[in-house]
């Protein structure tokens, strides 16, 4: 917070002027590094964060790295040089953040975390963490899947005796993919059914459609009618995937079960129209509790090390009924 200077009023045009000019001093400056816009869950979370920080009264300065952690690093310095009084931002690895993270302590600059999780080799380098907890939604994915094999007798297309798994993962080195897969093999591991399923591949399509798409053309080249599940770890590649899977004469959600993450709007539209069987959400609206936090943080309050937002399953059978009181 920046101190706030007095004006010497003479008449009451001054008078406003100071008042209006000292509130303008008065506001919070927060430098926000956002990872970029991958994905319509990304495209949430920044209007999200936008749209928080006005009605906290922020001044925000936004950063889009556009995929890039060079970019972010070049933004975190250049909020140190601009003094804000917070630094935010998505770290789109987990790695590689000590140098700059060590920049913003010795300038006194606090630090908070949205999104996804970093490793530091000092705890004390950020404040606090506000995010989702990837690693169990990975877990419920698996959960789902294995529920629902169950529940509806299912057997594998190409008449053999394991139900096969294809894997679309997140961008290589970020939390969300690495604690999703995690999640997912553990729940597996520990499921009494595990041995019914294989997984036949896994590959990153960087979370965006169109290489969701790609791979998941190159996994129906490969792997043809053995595939009988995809679990793709965020929802735009489930719906590339879908592309992929129809141009191949197949029935997306029917001959190959399809389990995304995020629960964004697109994905609901393709579970009503009968082309992907669950989402599991991962809630992008953490502006909000964002910007709480760093008021706290500011003023001196304590303030927990990670904050996670709710989430939920969202089945098929539930899409239609839900789509409209959806916000993202
Ligand atoms: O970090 C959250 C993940 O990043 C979301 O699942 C994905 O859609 C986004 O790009």
């Amino acid at each position: 917070m920046r101190i706030s200077k007095t004006l010497i009023a003479v008449g009451l045009g001054a008078v406003l002027a100071a008042t209006s000019f000292a509130q303008a001093e008065d506001k919070i400056v927060i430098g926000f590094s956002q990872i970029g816009a991958e994905s319509e869950w990304r495209t949430a979370n920044t209007n999200d964060v936008k749209a928080a920080a006005e009605k906290h009264g922020i001044e925000l300065k936004f950063s889009d790295a556009q995929q890039k952690q060079e970019n972010q690093i070049k933004a975190i310095r250049t909020f140190i040089a601009q003094k804000v009084d917070l630094i935010g931002f998505v770290p789109i690895v987990e790695t590689g953040w000590d140098n700059i993270l060590r920049e913003a302590k010795r300038a006194k600059i606090p630090v908070l975390i949205m999104d996804r999780d970093l490793k530091v080799s000092d705890d004390s380098l950020y404040v606090a963490k506000i995010g989702t907890d990837t690693y169990t939604e990975g877990k419920k994915a698996f959960n789902w899947i294995d529920e629902y094999i169950t529940k509806t007798n299912r057997t594998p297309r190409n008449g053999g005796d394991k139900i096969n798994i294809v894997i679309l993962e997140g961008t290589v080195g970020a939390s969300a993919a690495t604690n999703r897969g995690h999640g997912f093999n553990d729940a597996l591991a520990e499921s009494p059914n595990k041995d019914k399923y294989a997984i036949l591949a896994s590959q990153t399509g960087d979370f965006t459609r169109a290489k969701g798409q790609e791979v998941m053309e190159s996994f129906l080249k490969s792997y043809g009618k053995d595939i009988d599940v995809l679990f793709s770890q965020n929802d735009d590649m489930a719906l590339g995937a879908i592309q992929a899977i129809e141009a191949a004469g197949l029935q997306p959600g029917k001959d190959i079960i399809i389990v995304g993450c995020d629960a964004v709007k697109g994905m609901f539209q393709a579970m009503i129209d009968g082309k992907a069987n669950c989402t599991i959400e991962c809630n992008p609206l953490q502006g909000d509790i964002f910007f709480e936090t760093a008021k706290k943080i500011l003023a001196g309050e304590p303030v927990e090390k990670s904050v996670y937002v709710e989430e939920g399953v969202y089945p098929a059978e539930t899409a239609a009924e839900v789509f409209p009181t959806r916000k993202y």
